[in-house]
């Protein structure tokens, strides 16, 4: 519930029989902030039946847990309670959470349910594995909030990117120096996995090559794990060729040590000394070898000259847009929640105002989708 309020929607619970006796109203009440609704004929305030005001107030139930119970009064159009009253006269979509134990998950009356209710549209999010309210351990949890939210934000968000087969890069590389250290960038990840995000979201088959980083997969969105600027090249190289749309939000380290150490370098003698040697551009071999068709979107994270920079990368790596972003200021650089950038293509520059990265991230995409229609 808390989710949801984070996330500005507004909510109305309706509580079934059986959710009564493990929760009380008064707790999703004050969650809410809204009348909790239970009773088929309790007075409406809209003088209307309840499960008619509801179904017609809201842009899309949500129903979780979805207990096998209520599964199988949906599948068979029952109405003879608020909720499945509600579901039956809502014309919206309905997005279900079956959570129960295993083997009632298993059984092929449930099965069936729940193929009838997809087959009828509503969205039926697989549950995630685990242990269970009753001790079992197996499938049948609750899926977590991050693949509710990111299903909930789908059904509302333009399919603009559907069909486009799209490939992110994200966070830093780390370039040994020996076993135990690395040269690195403080790159968290965190614009590349909202790209990734928001792509999916969309619509868009999205592929994520990332570098080290502590953020949870994006739903829906095939990961591969890189450590070094020459893994995240050759990872890239090898998909690039099937991709409509490449987008390199990763900091990849310009230089590598010449040489990485078997062993642990000693703190004892001379002063260390560390030869680097340059790393592959990933972006800038791309734009060498593109596919006609194909849109390369770079980054161009400055400290000074912004814009200046972000023409030169533009023309140098050959790409149709970059994204030009302030890492000294406090809230545009790394590690931070919020990004303020500019879009530079050939033609013009746009400049965003300070947003969340998943607003970026969306601003961002609605310029390659106006760039993919030619509208450029
Ligand atoms: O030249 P610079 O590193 O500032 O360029 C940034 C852009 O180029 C980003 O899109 C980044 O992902 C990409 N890049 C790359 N390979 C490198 C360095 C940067 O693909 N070795």
């Amino acid at each position: 519930m808390r989710c949801l309020a984070r996330e500005e929607a507004r909510v109305t619970v309706v509580m079934t029989r059986a959710a009564e006796q493990f929760i009380s109203r008064l707790t999703f009440g004050a969650l809410s902030g809204n009348r909790v609704h239970g009773d088929m004929f309790a007075d409406d305030p809209a003088g209307i039946m309840a499960h008619i005001t509801l179904s017609r107030e809201a842009d899309c139930v949500l129903i979780a847990p979805a207990t096998a119970q209520t599964i199988a009064r949906l599948a068979h159009g029952m109405a003879d309670d608020l909720l499945s009253a509600t579901v039956l006269a809502a014309d919206i979509p309905v997005v279900l959470c079956p959570a129960m134990n295993t083997n009632m998950l298993r059984h092929p009356a449930t099965r069936d349910n729940l193929e009838r209710l997809r087959g009828i549209g509503y969205t039926v999010i697989e549950p995630a594995s685990g242990t269970l309210a009753c001790g079992e351990v197996g499938a049948g949890r609750m899926p977590g909030w991050d693949l509710v939210r990111e299903t909930l934000l789908a059904l509302f968000a333009d399919q603009d990117l559907e069909g486009r087969r799209i490939l992110i890069t994200a966070g830093p590389t780390r370039e040994p120096l020996d076993p135990v250290r690395y040269l690195s960038n403080r790159s968290s990840g965190r614009m590349g996995y909202a790209l990734a995000r928001t792509a999916r979201r969309r619509g868009g088959e999205v592929r994520l090559v990332t570098g080290p980083v502590s953020l949870s997969d994006p739903p829906g969105v095939e990961v591969i794990r890189v450590t070094t600027a020459q893994e995240m090249r050759d990872a890239v190289l090898a998909l690039a060729g099937s991709v409509d749309i490449i987008v390199g939000a990763a900091a990849v380290a310009d230089f590598r040590p010449r040489s990485c150490r078997e062993l642990k370098i000693k703190k004892s003698g001379a002063d260390p000394c560390i030869e680097l040697e340059p790393n592959p551009d990933i972006m800038a071999e791309l734009g060498r070898s593109r596919r006609s068709g194909q849109l390369l979107v770079g980054f161009a994270a400055e400290s000074h000259d912004h814009e200046q920079e972000g023409r030169r990368k533009l023309e140098e790596k050959n790409l149709d847009l970059v994204v030009v972003n302030d890492i000294l200021g406090s809230r545009t650089g790394f590690d931070v929640e919020t990004n303020q950038v500019t879009l530079l293509t050939a033609r013009d520059r746009r400049q965003l105002p300070l947003l969340s990265k998943e607003a970026t991230a969306d601003r961002i995409w609605d310029r390659v989708v106006e760039l993919g229609r030619g509208s450029g």
